[in-house]
């Protein structure tokens, strides 16, 4: 292969920098060219491609968002958007392709891979961690940690005000980050799709808090349950303690990346190429059990997510 094809797309996640940077410079190590495309799937279409030097990817290992700028593209779900992009790659003579994306992306990559014979290599990087075949994505740790960063702030003035803090984090349908930052920060309780919650029982746990000497609590609520703010105010009709909202947003898809991130994209990037290079196409990369895997695209979207109860009741045992 002597000319591959680079993209990010969906929602950025920090890390997608540093994965960039791994494709360019591994696919420059084995003498094949990188050509970036701007704005995922929709730069495909329109004909925004760049080539990639070795400077190109200089000074990005450390910055969150994507050099490449990225997009949803509603066009690539139809014939005619997918043909214009299989035609940009036949122009530039680009043999292969990397998607660098969470679900809804490695869908439009299943498509060019299966669909028109594309290889296609994808590198999952969403900060939801809401794909199955992979124990982590790119972007996740950074989310959380970014997550834990703004309740231990919370945790402050909940304690001073003796009050309720309900924290709403990202995560789409998926209740990942809500585990892993709840878990991680210490949150009395989470609330996360996979999961019903009783009002009730919220309230007992609270209470019990209280009576063993606790000052405050922090209850981390998934986005794809309900907002922080409805949430907050049935709470508030059911206590006696006051209760408050904070929604985190789009801050915690921002900022540098961690070292585990950093870590992942560079073996993630790594990986992509050598599966390329080796003429393997229609593949995914991922983590399992703490080693690089690559599994088939049509497989790993066939997965469904799967909660991880043990880590929910770890959660309940010691945040008391
Ligand atoms: O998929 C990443 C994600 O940040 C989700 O957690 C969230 O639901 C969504 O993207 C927000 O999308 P947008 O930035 O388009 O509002």
């Amino acid at each position: 292969m002597k000319r591959i094809g680079l993209l990010t797309s969906g929602g950025d996640a920090p890390g997608m920098n540093a994965a960039i940077r791994a494709v360019v410079r591994t696919a420059i190590y084995y003498g094949i060219e990188v050509f970036g495309i701007e704005r995922g799937y929709a730069g495909l279409i329109e004909d925004a491609i760049m080539p990639m030097e070795m400077r190109s990817v200089s000074d990005i290992v450390q910055r969150g968002g994507t050099k490449l700028r990225t997009a949803r593209c509603l066009e690539m779900l139809t014939v005619d958007g997918q043909k214009q992009a299989v035609a940009t790659l036949h122009k530039h003579g680009i043999e292969g392709l990397v998607v660098i994306g969470g679900d809804g992306s490695f869908r439009g990559a299943k498509c060019l891979a299966e669909d028109y014979g594309i290889p296609t290599i994808g590198i999952p990087g969403t900060i939801d961690n809401d794909l199955e075949y992979t124990d982590y994505t790119l972007g996740f740790d950074t989310a959380v940690n970014t997550c834990l960063d703004i309740i231990n702030k919370l945790r402050d003035t909940m304690t001073s005000h003796e009050r309720i803090s309900v924290v709403e984090v990202m995560g789409r349908h998926c209740g990942d980050i809500a585990l892993y930052a709840g878990i991680t920060s210490g949150a009395e309780i989470i609330v996360v799709p996979e999961i019903a919650y009783n009002i009730e029982d919220i309230v007992t746990r609270i209470n019990r808090s209280r009576a063993n000497g606790k000052r405050s609590n922090i209850i981390v609520i998934a986005e794809g349950v309900m907002s922080a703010e409805a949430f907050a105010k049935q709470l508030q009709e059911v206590t006696t303690y006051s209760v408050r909202a904070t929604t985190i947003g789009h801050i915690q898809r921002g900022g540098s990346p961690s070292m585990a991130d950093r870590m992942l994209a560079a073996q993630f990037g790594n990986k992509a190429v050598h599966l390329l290079k080796d003429g393997i196409g229609n593949r995914v990369v991922g983590i399992r059990n703490n080693s690089i895997i690559d599994m088939d695209i049509i497989e790993a979207v066939s997965m469904k997510k799967k909660f991880n109860y043990e880590l929910y009741e770890t959660l309940q045992m010691i945040s008391m």
